[in-house]
């Protein structure tokens, strides 16, 4: 690995609208022309990625007719068949065309939540015949900027019986996709439903096949809201919920930057890589997924930028994954873990067959338990973090 050639078997993906974002953005025109889809797989089968994900309209053009749609379809399945490149994760786009100003499956107009979820169905066909596992909803616009305008209650009732509709669809057609929700706080909507990884499980546990449906956190949307996404992700892999991931960067509660991975919160990136890739059994990695890259090349890039970025994204992240590695593998670190009681927290309170009973009778634990001589002992996990950041800075 060390030259950090990214190779299919790291499973790093890649969205159309990615690298196919032309950097139009709300003060100013694009600064580069469309890429073809097709150039695209090709691009990033060169790179060394193992899969692209899209929205329906990103591949094929919104409005198209069946006809028009099977031919971008083939051209589009011609490009994997060439390149080996998989569909892990497919999604819709619910969010561009003005019908969808005032959300989908959450519109207060039932007739755009029945188109929506029209919408939804076409392309889970198309998704299930690439061979896609994963199924993402971002509800961008389902939100309001107005409190008085959307009763919350009933837009959360919209929203799960959209997604118990979809689901029993799945089901039906034997698809064998799950389901994964991407929270974000706000923007385009001034607030929007779900907007936070706990908001999403809490959501998750009154659907009808809550089992197929988890989440899809992305670390930008979390730290839009000042949150940790170590933290966010750890919970989400503790509730068997981590169904795919969106990796870039972003610096703190501002606008969703989708930055290259790793250009923001850097030491941040690591702790998630050192999660993702050694949070598993026996040290072992935490998640099996796709490594999906959801970020924007800088708007003042040409096309040999972004492809650049493209690159720079997968090397970062093996990259850290090498320095993760070490931090996990020098023995100093293990003995800092170790002084700091950090695999202690593995065992249980209450001993085996113990009761409260047995707590309360266990006279160690409070009354002769001694308080001030616990609370003198110094935890060391400032000695932890310049140890990660020595490995982080390549100091080790
Ligand atoms: C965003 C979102 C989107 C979604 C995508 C998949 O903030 O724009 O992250 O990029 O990930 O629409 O549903
Ligand atoms: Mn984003
Ligand atoms: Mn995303």
């Amino acid at each position: 690995m060390s030259d950090y050639l990214p190779t299919p078997g790291d499973k790093f993906s890649f969205g159309l609208w990615t690298v196919g974002w032309p950097a139009r953005d709300p003060f100013g025109a694009a600064t580069r022309p469309p890429l073809d889809p097709v150039e695209t797989v090709h691009r990033l089968a060169d790179l060394g990625a193992y899969g692209v994900s899209f929205h329906d309209d990103d591949l094929v053009p919104f409005g198209s007719d069946d006809g028009e749609r099977a031919a971008v379809v083939s051209r589009f399945r011609k490009a994997l068949d060439e390149t080996g490149l998989v569909v892990p994760m497919v999604t819709t786009n619910l969010f561009t065309h003005p019908v969808f100003k005032d959300g989908a499956f959450t519109a207060n107009d039932r007739a755009v939540r029945r188109y929506a979820l029209r919408k939804v169905m076409r392309n889970l066909d198309l998704a299930a015949e690439l061979g896609a596992e994963t199924y993402v909803f971002w509800g961008g616009r389902e939100g309001s900027e107005v409190d008085s305008a959307k009763d919350i209650r009933a837009a959360l009732d919209r929203f799960r019986e959209g997604l118990d509709v979809l689901a029993s669809y799945v089901i039906d057609c034997e698809y064998g996709i799950r389901f994964a929700l991407e929270p974000k706080p706000n923007e385009p909507r001034g607030d929007i439903l779900l907007p936070t990884v706990g908001h999403a499980l809490a959501f998750i546990s009154t659907l009808e096949h809550e089992e197929m449906v988890g989440l899809n956190p992305e670390v930008g949307h979390e730290q839009m809201s000042n949150l940790n996404f170590v933290h966010a992700v750890a919970q989400t892999l503790w509730h068997g919920k981590l169904f795919h991931i969106d990796l870039n960067g972003q610096h703190g509660p501002k606008f969703d930057q989708d930055l290259v991975f790793g250009h923001g919160d850097l030491i941040s990136a690591f702790g998630l890589v050192d999660l993702l890739e050694h949070g598993g059994p026996d040290g072992g990695p935490a998640y099996d997924g796709p490594r999906h890259f959801d970020y924007k090349p800088l708007r003042t890039e040409d096309i040999d930028g972004v492809w650049q970025s493209a690159a720079a994204n997968m090397r970062t992240y093996l990259l850290l994954k090498e320095r993760a590695a070490a931090f996990r593998s020098d023995p100093e670190v293990q003995e800092a873990l170790a002084a700091s009681g950090v695999p202690d927290l593995s065992t249980p309170t209450l001993a085996e067959g113990e009761t409260f009973s047995s707590l309360v009778a266990d006279k160690t634990a409070y009354e002769q338990f001694d308080a001030d001589g616990a609370a003198s002992r110094g935890c060391g996990f400032g000695r932890l973090d310049q140890l990660a950041i020595e490995h982080l800075l390549g100091a080790r």
